[in-house]
């Protein structure tokens, strides 16, 4: 892949100046998701890829017990000794730490090592530049001090970071896709037995197009737990008639409907979303094997729809923009993408429509919201791995 040299030399300049010795480097992708939303804490089906824009790191052990992290992003230094890992005030450093004391627990640290990142995904996007940055930290650990981790463990230790230092109760997709990518490639994944599936990405004269609503919602992280709640109260209700159901992977429309009257219409409405959802992957993943794109399209709508309707994690601004794109005959697909509440939707658009689209959309959506909209026309990328200095010296 092409990278960032601006990323890389920033880096690796201020790692230098800091530490005085020559660091080693890693690139980690954020991810896009084709379809399967909220579907991986479920044991459900997901339809991620890496992507061409993530987190570039600077790294290197030290002497000392001491972690010392620097984030580019937020001009900020953070020290902590290797014996105190625990969540701290600053958000960023807890996804380092997080991952750190998952290996930690396992893997005792010989030493203290230090790190300086930066990114070109946009922060609170739904592109994962968290799960992007705990990949990274999790090859760097397992590079510098020879643990042998497999990939599995990475994403692993990137997850459980998540439930332990940052709080949200996340599945494995965002994890799993960084480290897993494959350049143009998409990943199907089960989240249950953890097999996958490799899908050459060839969308002819199709192309996917991100579009940041530029909206951030304040409660998506205690809004996303909340939807994992819902999702078990379901789990235990259905339990109460079918005994084998273990997740809302086990269960049917026709098993929900059996325990409607047991449960309140949120929990109905989150659960069959989950049911159908589910569906879709499967679905989705036969158009792609028949290169049949428009009724693969079509499910992006359809899951849209459900996400807004049903399980209620879009908004007004997602809303908007795949309203937009609904009627129109160049764009195959559209929905919002990630946890919600906000970021970017994902198109599936035809090539030479999208110089023309992009103006449009960005002029209808400045006159309601008086928000500039971005656009990023994104390649599939290999997940988290060590950058060789010659392939950009
Ligand atoms: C976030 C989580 C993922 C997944 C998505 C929704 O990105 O980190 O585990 O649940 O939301 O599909």
């Amino acid at each position: 892949m092409i990278y960032s040299e601006q990323l890389l030399s920033k880096v690796t300049y201020i790692f230098k100046q800091k530490y005085n010795t020559e660091p080693e480097l890693i690139f980690s992708p954020g991810r896009i998701n084709l379809i399967g939303e909220h579907t991986d804490y479920n044991d459900g089906f997901v339809m991620p890829a890496a992507i061409n824009r993530g987190i570039y790191m600077a790294f290197g052990k030290n002497e000392l017990k001491t972690l010392r992290l620097f984030s580019l992003d937020f001009n900020q230094s953070v020290e902590i000794n290797i014996n105190a890992l625990k969540p701290i005030e600053i958000s960023w450093a807890n996804y380092i730490l997080g991952v750190t004391s998952e290996i930690e627990k396992t893997h005792p640290l010989r030493s203290g090592f230090d790190l300086v990142f930066g990114g070109d995904i946009p922060i609170g996007a739904g592109l994962s530049s968290s799960a992007a940055l705990e990949s990274g930290v999790g090859l760097a650990l397992n590079h510098l001090f020879g643990l042998n981790l497999k990939k599995i463990e990475i994403i692993k230790a990137g997850q459980e970071a998540e439930h332990h230092f940052v709080g949200v109760r996340c599945g494995i997709m965002d994890q799993f896709a960084s480290v897993m990518g494959k350049k143009n490639h998409v990943i199907q994944l089960d989240c249950r037995s953890l097999d996958f599936e490799y899908f050459p990405s060839i969308f002819d004269d199709f192309q996917i197009l991100l579009c940041n609503s530029k909206v951030k919602h304040a409660l998506a992280e205690s809004s996303y737990n909340q939807r994992r709640a819902e999702c078990e109260k379901g789990v235990s209700i259905l339990q109460e008639k079918f005994p084998d159901v273990n997740s809302l992977r086990d269960a049917t429309i026709t098993m929900l409907d059996a325990v409607r009257g047991q449960m309140s219409e949120i929990i109905y409405n989150r659960c069959s979303y989950i049911v159908e959802e589910n569906r879709r992957v499967l679905k989705a993943s036969q158009f792609l094997k028949n290169k049949d794109l428009k009724q693969f399209g079509a499910l992006l709508f359809e899951s849209h729809k459900g996400l807004s309707e049903k399980y209620e994690v879009s908004c007004e601004e997602l809303d908007f923009l795949v309203d937009q794109v609904q009627d129109i005959s160049s764009v195959l697909g559209s929905r919002m993408m990630g946890g919600g509440f906000g970021g970017c939707t994902i198109n599936l658009i035809k090539r030479s429509a999208t110089q023309d689209l992009i103006p449009e959309l960005k002029d209808k959506y400045y006159k309601k919201y008086q928000n500039e909209l971005e656009f990023y026309e994104v390649e599939l990328n290999d997940g988290t791995h060590l950058i060789n200095k010659n392939d950009y010296e």
